[in-house]
């Protein structure tokens, strides 16, 4: 117990910034070690704006990285966003100062992280991350600290609250995903330019630093498979559901025998299993260790009081002197990322056909399935009307997924098939 007061320096005031520093305005004195975390300065783009609380007494920096830089603060925490820029800058700017540094920034830490923990390392400093994976939800603790005496051979979860609302939204209200998202827009679920969340690119973010926990390796965003939910239809919701499965937005990491794979896909869960039933805005995460077997853990994603939450325990790891790699090796040390090429990767998928309705259809598709190596584990076939032609679906078996896009190539191209099959995967999970 050192009794310290911890100056703290927080760039960015919006949602996170606004309820961190509410929290430690009600509550300096939190953390467990005795020590003392006042925020003294602070940096956002407009000083005029009004806030949720009050900084008249805080001196304020138009600049992020001079806050990150100044000798007034003890510990610089990043909640400005983006992956270059103003938030990569400052966060440099305080690790080369010898600062501790917190940040939510999932963006950053994805794409530049290796090189920031050899410099945080390098000066001896924190960095810590654990808001910009499921906000609430310690993912990264559990990663980094609890799970280290295990050997993690996959993760899968939800791990964007907006996409999910979005996806529950259309099942429950039979809309279009154009109308739920602008109506998601309104609500302040989704931001102004949505394309980080519908494109899959927050969720391939955080299961890219996740994936980097899991394997001991450094994060590697470039190498992550992303679809997005834009191309969803409701016409495959509803199919899907008949056929027992519910689409979400699954973020997945695995270690096989020929690399790592990540990857981020609308893809089927069964509707019994828990994250089908994650609704909402709620983020899920399964982990499964070699010896500690399956974890499952859910909950609130973002938010001020949630994200704020997971930012004060950081810094409170901080004020507690915890240290310990940035990831699960000390830079220098973490095992080179090797992805896996995503035609090698093996699973079961949904292929929605429209044919027209004339006879011998089935056949062809079948034959040219069965010609492809892809075995058919569900069928069904239900006129939709208005849906243009006659939907075939079809869930398959386990299947190598250059199997999968020869099969469709083929099917495409026979003469009752009236459009390219819709692809989308089930969820190894
Ligand atoms: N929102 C969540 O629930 C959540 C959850 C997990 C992680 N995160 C992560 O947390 C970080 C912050 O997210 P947020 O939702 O709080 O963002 P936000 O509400 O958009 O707030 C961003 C803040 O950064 C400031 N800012 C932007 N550009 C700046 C610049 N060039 N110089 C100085 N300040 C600048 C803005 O200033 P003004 O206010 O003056 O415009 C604003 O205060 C992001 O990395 C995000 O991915 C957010």
């Amino acid at each position: 117990m050192t009794n310290k007061t911890w100056r703290v320096g927080v760039a960015g005031l919006g949602t996170v910034g606004g309820g961190l520093l509410q929290f430690l305005a009600d509550r300096p004195d939190f953390a467990p070690a005795g020590d003392r975390a006042v925020v003294t300065a602070v940096s956002a783009r407009s000083k005029s704006r009004p806030r949720t609380v009050d900084i008249s007494g805080l001196t304020w920096f138009d600049d992020p990285v001079a806050l990150a830089g100044s000798s007034d603060i003890d510990l610089f925490v990043e909640l400005v966003g983006g992956s270059d820029g103003p938030a990569k800058a400052a966060v440099e700017t305080a690790l080369k100062a010898g600062k501790p540094v917190v940040t939510a920034n999932k963006a950053l830490i994805a794409e530049h992280g290796a090189e920031l923990a050899a410099l945080a390392e390098a000066r001896g400093v924190p960095l810590m991350f654990e808001a910009a994976v499921m906000g609430g939800v310690p993912a990264v603790k559990i990663m980094r600290e609890a799970l280290v005496g295990d050997d993690i051979d996959s993760v899968a979860g939800i791990l964007n609250g907006t996409c999910n609302f979005i996806l529950s939204e259309m099942e429950k209200t039979g809309r279009s995903f154009a109308d739920v998202l602008r109506e998601a827009q309104a609500l302040g679920y989704a931001e102004a330019d949505p394309t980080m969340d519908v494109g899959g690119f927050d969720a391939g973010h955080k299961i890219s630093i996740l994936a980097a926990l899991a394997f001991g390796c450094a994060p590697n965003f470039a190498a992550a498979e992303i679809e997005g939910i834009s191309n969803v239809e409701l016409l495959d919701i509803k199919l899907a559901k008949d056929l027992g499965y519910r689409i979400k937005l699954v973020a997945s990491a695995s270690r096989t025998d020929h690399g790592v794979a990540v990857k981020v896909h609308p893809s089927l869960a069964p509707l019994d299993h828990p994250l089908a039933q994650a609704g909402g805005a709620l983020n899920a995460l399964f982990i499964e260790g070699r010896r500690v077997g399956r974890i499952f853990v859910q909950g609130p994603g973002a938010g001020a009081g949630p994200t704020a939450a997971a930012v004060a325990a950081d810094i409170a790891d901080v004020m507690t002197g915890a240290v310990r790699p940035v990831f699960q090796a000390p830079a220098g040390e973490l095992k080179p990322f090797i992805a896996v090429d995503p035609s090698r990767t093996v699973g079961k998928a949904y292929l929605r056909i429209m044919v027209r309705d004339e006879p011998g259809a089935i056949a062809a598709i079948s034959e040219t399935l069965a010609e492809c190596g892809v075995s058919i584990d569900s069928f069904l076939q239900k006129p939709v009307e208005g849906a243009g032609g006659v939907p075939i679906v079809l869930v398959t078996h386990a299947t190598p997924e250059s199997n999968l896009l020869d099969a469709i190539s083929r099917i495409e191209k026979l003469h009752a098939v009236l459009e390219r099959p819709r692809l989308l995967r089930v969820a190894r999970i």
